[in-house]
């Protein structure tokens, strides 16, 4: 099959890839999406061919609601969630509805390169804020707000990734969680919680979301079963209150087109119901766990080098720090000459960020292809 015609990846022959981070072919769970594809159209017939309900299926919505109260402690009310077709279209949607032209959109610098793209493609002023890995710089953030205000300009949203965050594996910790309720509280700040990696633990649960926590209101949380079952299903939800949920399920693509990923919805509330889902996110853990183990192991001996990184409690990514005389871009350069590949921290960056770095992905290859792959990284940067 000539797959160049059919996925976003393109690997090039022989290169152990470590850029993309997307899931493992062999991984993805094709006979339970099967069967539950084969019991959904028994179940639901016709319904599941037609337009669907603006909001997402009520199915769907009810098991991801009861799930976020049993994994997080709160479960939203049905008023306080709706589907999406994956956190992508929901950042658009949400920045499409709820950012003006010239209106300042805080990040993470560094953050998920492709959601710069998303927001970049509206007239926002993108003003990125650092993070470390105890997460975003909370006092800079302070700052920020303070300077925007007093020059008048509108503050959209904060676009955050708090949890196993892309590309530096960190999360938020609970000190800078309180410093940026205070600040919510101070400033009303909108948050846009980007929760993509949230199921995808190695060790330890992680903190609760942001939306859990923070007042009603002020955090719209975008979940995804993209990484957490297969993107290829595009779909995922939306917690945020009732008011928010009302402007995003009440808008005019939702009214044309009918709720995002209805089709796959179907699919996803069999899996749910079965108990299919949570032992394949389990597997997942598991083997995303092991396959972290293996990249890590094999770049071991950098560690004595000057290189740093912080072991990833979640998520797809590790990310390398490299000694203070090295640039990403001749890292790379010998990475490649040894046939690997994998990204520079500028592309993540919107403003210099003091160090220089690589974006590892351990989520495509096996552990055997990524232990290989970091005892070769290792032996290109010594
Ligand atoms: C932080 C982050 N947000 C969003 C996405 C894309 O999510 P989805 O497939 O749900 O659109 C990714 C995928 O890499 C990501 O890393």
């Amino acid at each position: 099959m000539d797959m160049s015609r059919i996925l976003q990846l393109q690997l090039a022959p022989g290169v152990t890839d470590l850029a993309w981070g997307h899931p493992d072919l062999t991984l993805l769970p094709l006979d339970a999406i099967q069967s539950a594809t084969a019991s959904a159209l028994t179940r639901y017939g016709g319904a599941m061919l037609t337009y669907g309900i603006d909001r997402g299926i009520g199915p769907l919505r009810d098991l991801v609601a009861e799930q976020i109260g049993h994994s997080e402690g709160v479960a939203p009310l049905p008023s306080e969630i709706m589907l999406s077709a994956g956190n992508s279209q929901a950042l658009a949607q949400v920045a499409m509805l709820y950012a003006q032209p010239n209106d300042v959109v805080f990040v993470e610098n560094p953050t998920y390169h492709l959601a710069l793209r998303i927001l970049r493609d509206l007239p926002l002023h993108l003003h990125a804020i650092g993070c470390d890995q105890d997460g975003l710089d909370v006092a800079e953030l302070d700052t920020a707000i303070n300077m925007h205000s007093a020059a008048g300009r509108r503050i959209a949203f904060l676009y955050t990734i708090p949890t196993y965050q892309n590309p530096t594996g960190a999360t938020l910790s609970i000190e800078r969680r309180e410093a940026l309720l205070k600040l919510q509280h101070e400033t009303d700040l909108r948050i846009v919680e980007d929760d993509v990696y949230r199921e995808l633990w190695f060790d330890t649960k992680p903190l609760p979301s942001l939306w859990t926590t923070f007042p009603r209101g002020s955090v719209i949380r975008l979940g995804s079963f993209s990484k957490s079952l297969a993107p290829g299903l595009r779909t995922g939800y939306i917690t945020a209150d009732a008011a928010i949920i009302d402007r995003l399920s009440g808008c005019g693509l939702l009214d044309s087109g009918g709720g995002m990923a209805h089709f796959p919805s179907f699919i996803l509330a069999e899996l749910l119901t079965s108990g299919a889902y949570a032992d394949i996110v389990s597997e997942y853990r598991q083997r995303y766990a092991r396959r972290r183990d293996a990249l890590e192991a094999g770049l071991a001996p950098l560690r004595a080098r000057g290189f740093q990184w912080a072991s990833p409690r979640g998520g797809y990514f590790l990310w390398m720090k490299l000694p203070p005389h090295m640039r990403a871009n001749d890292a790379l350069t010998l990475i490649r000459a040894q046939h690997i590949d994998a990204l520079p921290a500028t592309l993540f960056s919107s403003r210099p960020l003091g160090y220089e770095a690589i974006r590892m992905a351990f989520s495509l290859y096996d552990e055997q292809t990524l232990h290989h792959a970091g005892t070769t990284i290792a032996a290109a940067l010594t």
